[in-house]
């Protein structure tokens, strides 16, 4: 049978097994590390885990082994925040912003997402399978095994629907999994100028409605913020997707507050990302819905800021923090999530265990897969990697490392 093999001599292996659900506070450290592993896979599930001596008798002569060289062996990442899916790139807005541009000056002037929504509506749909593939494959190179990716670089019907469709042919050619949103509500194109209520109702009643019933994205997410939606507006996006089947994801809070914590938690979104300028009192209310955090400090970083989101007041209020790359060509061109686990421990104080598990099974379970993949235990994808080092600390600690890896995706060894 095909993905169909035992994995042995693991030196140090994470699995990561647990409570079925997303790990808070103290449990975000225990990674279930078991010494001298194996793994027996069938048919690119699990279905053992222990310690060579505990699985020996269960490896019979004529099984396939796969020998891990003594490395450490961990889940496949799992990158809950992508913008995968865009023609071109923004290197020039790069410079600019290195000259004193910021952000918000650059995309007031008609850059930053408007410049990428212009190439992206220009290029065919096979153009932006060709790129995603080719910035998939970075990502699955540095350990990624599933990505969340958002459309937000069309803004019309046509362009939402390619990049919706391109998500879906990359999922369907493999191997990296892909879990699609629709993020139409990004920011208001140029057609709508002064007419921004009219685009948000063309979304809430013909674009959701669309995608909804072609089932074309499984969550729906807004751009919350000063120069995007306002929280009236993104309301009025977000019920209209739970209307059509969607669940929520929200980007919040990232240059001010008040732009949509407070909304995810009163809608009860799965996650509210960014985070950079939350407050105590509405991480309070995002930790009573039960709303992930989703943070990506590579945006803080390549927009060369220093408000990284507070994550050790949100682990210890008890919030299953998850950590992605963000993907995108204008605020974190970073496909690479080990360093952004680098930036997690260094910026923002988290360990490296709890880093590795917001971006594995705390990941997994904001996707809804938590009980698919993100931990490696009986009954789950086979997707893990083996490692070029001994110890996990030595995965955010080797910053930037140009490391090797082999990849597995449900028991098939998918390295590039
Ligand atoms: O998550 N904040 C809004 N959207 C993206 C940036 C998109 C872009 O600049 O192209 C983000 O940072
Ligand atoms: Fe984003």
């Amino acid at each position: 049978m095909i993905g169909t093999f035992a994995l042995v001599n693991i030196g140090q292996l994470v699995t990561l097994v647990g409570p079925r659900r997303a790990r808070t506070g103290a449990e975000m450290s225990e990674l279930g590390v078991i010494e001298n592993a194996a793994l027996l896979i069938e048919g690119g599930v699990i279905v053992a885990v222990g310690t060579e001596a505990e699985l020996g008798s269960r490896i019979s002569p004529t099984m396939l082994e796969i020998d891990a060289g003594g490395r450490c062996v961990t889940p496949g990442f799992v990158d809950a925040h992508t913008h995968l899916v865009f023609a071109g790139n923004r290197a020039m807005e790069f410079e600019q912003r290195i000259g004193g541009a910021t952000y918000q000056e650059i995309a007031a002037a008609g850059g930053g997402i408007l410049r990428t929504v212009s190439l992206t509506r220009e290029a065919t749909e096979d153009e932006l399978l060709a790129s995603a593939r080719f910035y998939r494959n970075w990502m699955l190179r540095s350990g990624t095994t599933t990505i969340e990716a958002k459309s937000g670089y069309g803004l019309d019907r046509d362009t939402e629907l390619r990049m919706l469709r391109v998500l879906a042919r990359l999922d369907e050619e493999g191997p990296v999994r892909i879990v699609p949103t629709l993020l139409a509500a990004h920011t208001v194109p140029p057609e709508f100028a002064g007419r921004r209520e009219e685009y948000v109702r063309w979304i809430v009643e013909e674009l959701i409605p669309e995608v909804g019933a072609e089932k074309l994205a499984l969550y729906c997410d807004a751009f919350c913020d000063d120069h995007a939606f306002t929280v009236d507006e993104t309301r009025d996006v977000l019920t209209a997707a739970r209307r059509n089947g969607l669940e929520l994801r929200l980007h919040a809070e990232q240059f001010r507050p008040g732009t949509g914590a407070a909304l995810a938690a009163e809608l009860g979104a799965t996650t509210a990302d960014h985070l950079e300028t939350v407050t105590e009192e509405t991480l309070g209310q995002l930790c009573r819905a039960g709303v992930q955090p989703v943070l990506l400090p590579g945006s803080v970083f390549a927009l060369g800021r220093t408000n990284y989101p507070p994550a050790r007041k949100m682990i210890e209020m008890g919030l299953a923090v998850v950590l992605a790359t963000d993907f995108n060509p204008g605020s974190s061109p970073i496909a690479s999530m080990p360093f952004i686990f680098s930036l997690a421990c260094l910026q923002m104080g988290m360990s490296p265990a709890e880093a590795l598990t917001a971006g594995t099974v705390n990941a997994a379970w904001s996707l809804g897969l938590g009980d698919q993949i993100g931990s490696l235990e009986p009954g789950m994808q086979a997707d893990f990697l083996i490692h070029e080092f001994d110890d996990y600390r030595e995965l955010p600690y080797f910053i930037a490392a140009p490391a090797r890896r082999r990849v597995f995706i449900g028991g098939n060894d998918v390295t590039r």
